[in-house]
């Protein structure tokens, strides 16, 4: 019997509810997070006895009041995934667009990684992941703020890395950049290399395991990663 511990923030649905899934079927204790109480609810009626539910806003101020109460019901925490996202077109610069982007993705994720990275420190030990995406590497003009703010998690993460790699105090950090998608949040006429939500949790759960530093979904989108970085402006701006 498995006892560790594994909270999902954003695990209603796609990614995070597959991801979910996996660990219970290894025996892990699972806490999964979202606003939707009707598709969390469903998924601890699968797993009743390993699955542990929060309903709330990452945008709002009570956030981590409820990751205290679930952490909680669980008995403790060993893994935190951040995989709460929002994300959409902005073509016409779409503020309300841009600003629940921003909210999601910066501010709700920086607040949760702030409490998880503080609650490792005190307990000795632990594991933070959070997704980000490919489109952290380079701007675009038709999700500007989707990609700003994975670039802005991706950086964090970066920086976390080095942080506890000096302090030697014992956390892993896992950033997660995938490509394409088989959910509703994969957007845009122009898709390709496409995963599973099956593939993309497996591989997830891989690189968690194996304490990867970055990891690229599927692992192929590793050779775009390398390539939009060193592609000159003047190119990329026709793709972009
Ligand atoms: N699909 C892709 O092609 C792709 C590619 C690269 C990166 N990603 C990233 O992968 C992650 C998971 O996305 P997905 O594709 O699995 O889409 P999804 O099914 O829409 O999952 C998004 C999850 O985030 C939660 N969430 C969103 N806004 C939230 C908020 N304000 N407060 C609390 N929870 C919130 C959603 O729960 P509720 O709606 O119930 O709140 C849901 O559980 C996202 O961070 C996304 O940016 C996806």
């Amino acid at each position: 019997m498995i006892n560790k511990k594994i909270l999902i923030v954003g695990a209603s649905s796609g990614i995070g509810k597959e991801l979910a899934l996996r660990y219970a079927k290894k025996g892990y204790r699972i806490g999964v997070t979202g606003r939707r109480a009707d598709l969390l609810k469903q998924l601890q009626e699968s797993f009743p006895s390993q699955i542990f539910t929060a309903c709330f806003d990452v945008m709002e101020s009570d956030n981590i009041l409820h990751l205290n109460k679930l952490i909680q019901e669980m008995g403790g925490m060993d893994i935190l995934v951040y995989n709460s996202g929002y994300g959409d077109t902005s073509a016409t610069l779409n503020w309300e667009i841009d600003r629940q982007t921003t909210l999601t993705n910066v501010n709700g994720f920086l607040a949760v990684i702030h409490f998880a990275y503080q609650y490792f420190v005190e307990q000795g030990y632990g594991q933070i992941a959070a997704t980000s995406s490919i489109a952290s590497i380079r701007g675009n003009s038709w999700a500007p703020a989707y990609n700003a703010s994975k670039a802005y998690m991706s950086n964090y993460m970066e920086g976390l890395h080095m942080k506890t790699a000096k302090c030697k105090n014992n956390i892993t950090i896992t950033d997660i950049q995938p490509g394409f998608v088989k959910t509703k949040m994969a957007k845009g006429n122009v898709q390709f290399w496409v995963s599973s939500v099956e593939k993309a949790a497996q591989q997830i759960e891989t690189a968690i395991e194996k304490k990867k530093r970055i990891a690229y979904i599927s692992r192929r989108w590793w050779m775009i990663a390398q390539l939009m970085k060193i592609l000159p402006y003047s190119i990329y701006k026709r793709m972009g």
